[in-house]
């Protein structure tokens, strides 16, 4: 039986008074620091940066649609210049507000939408643009060094040789080349590598569902290799990685049963078709388990059984399962074998999606853990699209999972609602009984039952969760805490705004396991970014040498559409509605993305 979500109560995203702002160090905390990284001089005593009053107090219970359409502009602005800047400077004094900590040192790496126009033509699909990777490093001396470089793909140095697109795209209708047709037995579009990092033993590369990953130098943000076959060190052609498509998400985990170094899990998939020895057909899964050194620790082979489209975004894994979650979705061989052939429709407007479907949990034991030997198990969830999870773990020794995600209610890859930026409309995010599309939800799974139940934790729509993931990270067992990027639209069902604020959800151990959360479970603090400002996806960055969950930093992209301005907030992740401690200005307008990742070293000038 699911249960109906339960409502945890509205949660008032609180107004801050402005405060007296400064590095808040802690006695005797490491830091990990730098000195003598940045010039001489830099930065300069008397730089006198100014912080807009409204980035720290904002009425936050209007509608979306009181900003009417400029707001809805602004957004659509977000999606950037057809070509964004490659750029490398310190930034100056002048353009960081407030006091950069001396404990947050390392490397801040962020996935953004680099090209989206060539020859005059524009994609039709932002998701579809050139990966663009920007860099914000901190040597620990309250300085910043900023670098923006555009992931080099193949198919990207071909299309910047002759000047004009050339690669079909799986959001696209058409070919961009002009080809009129498009060949539904031999899928080839270009995987831009734009959608997530995976960090591995001193490498650094970036994925998208559609292909295999791109590595990059660190240093540089140079691309070395594409279409990489292992994330170890040394030959990237090492066939490590079974199949031609790598997740974007991989999880960092305990060891198997909890025991041992950790590992970073990645998810890899065939495309879907019958499985010669059992004659079932499906989606084969690899499961990868790596240990830190870049070896593979350990590999899993999975048919999604019934799988038919093989998008598979993202997961989650436990001390002793991979949980990888099944959305109803079906290809419709009808509009690819004519829509698409004929390029009227995009590869992924081929997706039916099943508002009555459940999203079904695989649950499949990992080698070497407790269950190792066990079958998978397959838990329906209830209708939804899950593309993002926010962490999982065991309860009652196993027999039971708690997972936190944003399942959405429909998606509708027909008519291009997520990526286009012709869906972002002021009727979109404002229209009366627009029903909110992304709550944050808990769902407890009981293993023997094979049944769950749902919970929503916040009222606002929000999307692109993060926990500690380094530094003594959380992934994978029992947390607490999960940052998220949210509407200022608070507690109205039948609405929902572009993403203003970032939240921190902080819901009990264990709670809402065997039953609906109540809203004592549930506490949320939230920043209000501005009336005039959008938000990206939290990170989390733990302080140096901290033990407490929460014990860090919340970084931020932050993008002023009235100013044309982008910022790096920096904010304290114990006191968000306190408002940052420090924002960098960055040198000009970072393009809207999708995720990033904390790199502890620093990369920049001086490096070691
Ligand atoms: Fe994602």
């Amino acid at each position: 039986m699911i249960a109906p979500p339960a409502l945890s109560g509205i949660q008032a995203i609180a107004v801050p008074a402005p405060r007296a702002r400064g590095p808040s160090v802690r006695a005797g905390a490491s830091t990990g620091a730098r000195p003598g990284v940045s010039p001489p001089g830099y930065p300069s005593a008397a730089a006198a940066p100014t912080w807009p009053a409204e980035h720290f107090a904002d009425p936050t219970t209007r509608r979306a649609g009181a900003d009417g359409g400029a707001l809805i502009a602004g957004y659509r602005g977000w999606f950037g210049a057809d070509r964004a800047a490659e750029e490398e400077e310190w930034v100056p004094p002048a353009r960081i507000r407030g006091a950069l900590p001396p404990d947050l040192a390392g490397s801040y790496f962020k996935l953004c939408i680099g090209v989206l126009s060539r020859a005059g033509e524009r994609l039709e699909n932002v998701y579809d643009g050139d990966g663009l990777v920007a860099r914000v490093s901190f040597p620990g001396d309250g300085t910043a060094h900023f670098l923006s470089r555009i992931v080099r793909t193949p198919e990207f140095e071909e299309e910047e040789a002759q000047g004009r697109w050339l690669f079909p795209s799986v959001f696209s209708k058409r070919s961009p080349s002009g080809a009129r047709f498009n060949n539904p037995l031999r899928i080839a579009n270009k995987n831009p590598a734009n959608v997530q990092f995976v960090r591995l033993a001193g490498g650094l590369f970036t994925c998208g569902d559609g292909g295999l990953p791109c590595k990059l130098d660190p240093a540089t943000l140079d691309t070395v290799a594409s279409r990489c076959t292992t994330f170890g060190p040394g030959d990237p052609r090492r066939p490590d990685i079974g199949y031609p498509y790598q997740g974007s998400h991989s999880r960092v985990a305990p060891g198997p049963g909890g025991a041992g170094p950790e590992r970073l899990c990645s998810l890899c998939r065939d495309r879907a078709g019958r499985d010669a020895r059992s004659g079932r057909s499906g989606v084969p899964l690899r499961l990868t388990e790596w240990a830190m050194d870049g070896r593979v620790a350990g590999t899993t082979d999975y048919l999604m059984e019934g799988e038919t489209v093989g998008l598979l975004h993202d997961w989650v894994v436990t001390e002793n399962f991979y949980v990888v979650p099944q959305n109803p979705l079906r290809l419709n061989l009808g509009a690819l074998l004519t829509g698409y052939a004929l390029g009227r429709r995009s590869l992924v407007s081929c997706f039916d999606f099943d508002g009555e479907g459940d999203v079904r949990l695989h649950v499949i034991p990992r080698p070497g853990g407790k269950f190792d030997g066990e079958p998978a198990r397959v838990v329906p969830m209830g209708p939804g699209f899950v593309f993002h999870l926010v962490n999982g773990y065991e309860t009652d020794g196993g027999r039971g999972l708690v997972v936190d995600c944003v399942p959405k209610r429909a998606v509708d890859f027909a008519s291009y609602s997520i990526g286009s930026t012709d869906a972002i409309t002021e009727e979109a995010y404002s229209a009366a009984g627009r029903p909110n599309f992304n709550y944050l939800e808990r769902w407890g799974v009981d293993l023997e039952a094979g049944a769950g139940v749902r919970s929503r934790v916040m009222d606002a729509a929000c999307e692109f969760p993060r926990v500690r993931d380094t530094g003594g990270g959380v992934e994978g067992r029992p947390s607490r805490h999960a940052y998220v990027c949210s509407s200022r639209v608070v507690g109205e069902d039948g609405a929902s705004g572009p993403f203003q604020a970032v939240s921190k959800v902080t819901v009990g151990v264990g709670a809402g396991a065997r039953g609906p959360l109540s809203a004592a479970d549930v506490a949320v603090a939230s920043w209000d970014a501005g009336h005039r400002r959008l938000v990206m996806e939290p990170l989390f960055v733990p302080r140096a040498g901290s033990s407490e969950e929460d014990d860090g930093y919340v970084l931020v992209h932050a993008y002023d559409w009235e100013r044309r301005e982008s910022a790096l907030a920096v904010l304290d992740a114990r006191d968000l509605p306190a408002g940052p401690v420090a924002e960098v200005v960055l040198p000009s307008v970072l393009p809207n993305g999708l995720h990033g990742i904390w790199s502890p070293e620093y990369y920049g000038p001086g490096e070691a």
